[in-house]
């Protein structure tokens, strides 16, 4: 069976002239993995995530060498849609994230551009807003939201689309310590359901429900051995 996600030989600049951030990455994640991935501030930790979701090559251009395969099959060939309904990015900054109106509509969005039916997305929204524990807040604007709050929604929104891996960029730096610990089991049960994770942290007590632990340093995947540098 093919591993959820396989990187080879990645290597990346966002234009010619720029630093090399990435130098011929390797990586695999297993079925059911929470990998954390560690790292000094502008290191690329977030440009690895963009790689690891096909927004690098898709959205970004820059120059990509070497590839990533989810579940085997090349992001390159995978258009974005296709790779939303096996992978689901929570941003850094939810701000890039939450667009619509209101909360319901913004859970709503990425079921309703695969056609899952009404039905269903109903459910999906009402599972979801109860995973993040904001039901209250269904009808509420997200641009109205603390960060914190929006930080749950931007998960919400991914986890609608019930992907089988998620990306988690740093998202939960805003939420309360009450709230962390809710995603935190959150996660180790999606884990207990065979979904794979990879969460960039820097907050260190968020890296006890990670299996493994890599630190990304002068562009390559490292095992991270307790300092940053
Ligand atoms: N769209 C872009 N175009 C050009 N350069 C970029 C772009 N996005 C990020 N960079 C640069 O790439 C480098 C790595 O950024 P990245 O956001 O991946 O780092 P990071 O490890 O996630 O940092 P942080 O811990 O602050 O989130 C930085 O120097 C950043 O300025
Ligand atoms: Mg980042």
């Amino acid at each position: 069976m093919n591993n959820p996600i396989e990187v080879n030989d990645l290597s990346y600049q966002y234009e010619n002239n720029s630093p090399v951030l990435l130098k011929k990455v390797n990586l695999t994640v297993s079925k059911g993995e929470i990998l954390a991935i560690v790292g000094l501030s502008g290191i690329g930790k977030s440009t690895l995530c963009y790689c690891l979701s096909g927004i690098i090559p898709h959205v970004y251009g820059g120059v990509m060498a070497g590839d990533v395969l989810l579940n085997g099959t090349n992001t390159k060939k995978m258009t974005l849609p296709q790779i939303a309904t096996t992978l689901g990015i929570v941003f850094q900054n939810p701000d890039n994230q939450l667009f619509s109106p209101s909360v319901e509509d913004e859970i709503a969005f990425g079921p309703e551009n695969l056609c899952v039916p009404q039905g269903e997305i109903k459910t999906r929204i009402n599972e979801v807003l109860a995973t993040v524990g904001m039901e209250s807040f269904r009808h509420a604007g997200p641009h109205h939201l603390s960060g914190g709050q929006k930080q749950l929604i931007a998960l919400a929104s991914v986890l609608s689309l019930k992907p089988d891996i998620i990306i988690y960029d740093e998202a939960m730096s805003q939420i309360d310590a009450a709230g962390k610990v809710m995603i935190k089991e959150m996660l180790l049960k999606l884990k207990s359901e065979g979904k794979t994770a990879v969460m960039v942290e820097h907050d260190f007590d968020n890296l006890d429900i990670a299996d493994r632990v890599m630190m990304l340093k002068n562009g390559t995947l490292v095992p991270y051995e307790g300092a940053l540098t």
